[in-house]
């Protein structure tokens, strides 16, 4: 039986969506937005920010190949489900639960980038610094955290916990 231990209250993470909504909402004002959320972590987020946003967006959903069951990277990322809307000219920013080993984002900027859109920017709920393997910019960035497997607000360990209203950080025992 895993151990949790609350990092985030449900309470911080709304006012730090609050915050990254309004700098996205200035940033991007008369601008043609298109939301990509990553499945399935970012959904959660995904919900709340977009409800806080002043400007109209269009909203997409992309797939990778993820963790499976375990708490390790393979390394290896893998388009499972394509965005379905165009994106050619169009202001992009993706949506990202949790930044890692910087893989898979790493991976996503650069799939994205042959549509051919006018720009991509990314938005990371949390990050993991400690851990980065490779260098990505993070535009939206809003809680740092210690080098943990953590769970909740979307983020799963082997499909387990999504649904807690905070962030927890997990003890294998
Ligand atoms: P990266 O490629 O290592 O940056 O991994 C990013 C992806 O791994 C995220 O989209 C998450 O789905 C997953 N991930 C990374 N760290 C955690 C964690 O601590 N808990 C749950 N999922 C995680
Ligand atoms: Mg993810």
């Amino acid at each position: 039986m895993e151990k949790l231990k609350v990092l985030i209250p449900g309470s911080r993470l709304k006012k730090m969506i609050a915050l990254l909504a309004r700098r996205i909402s200035k940033d991007y004002k008369g601008k043609d937005l298109v939301l990509i959320g990553v499945l399935k972590g970012a959904f959660v987020f995904l919900s709340d920010l977009m409800r806080e946003l002043t400007i109209p967006v269009s909203l997409d959903f992309i797939q990778l190949s993820s963790y499976g069951a375990g708490t390790v990277s393979s390394g290896v990322i893998k388009i499972r489900k394509d965005i379905d809307l165009p994106i050619v000219d169009k202001h992009v920013l993706i949506v990202e639960d949790v930044i890692d080993y910087g893989y898979t984002l790493d991976y996503l900027l650069r799939f994205l980038a042959n549509k051919k859109p006018a720009s991509v920017r990314i938005c990371a709920l949390l990050d993991k610094p400690s851990r980065r393997k490779v260098k990505v910019a993070v535009d939206y960035s809003g809680f740092k955290l210690p080098d943990k497997f953590i769970v909740g607000y979307g983020l799963d360990f082997g499909e387990k916990y999504r649904n807690l209203p905070y962030i927890a950080a997990i003890d294998q025992k």
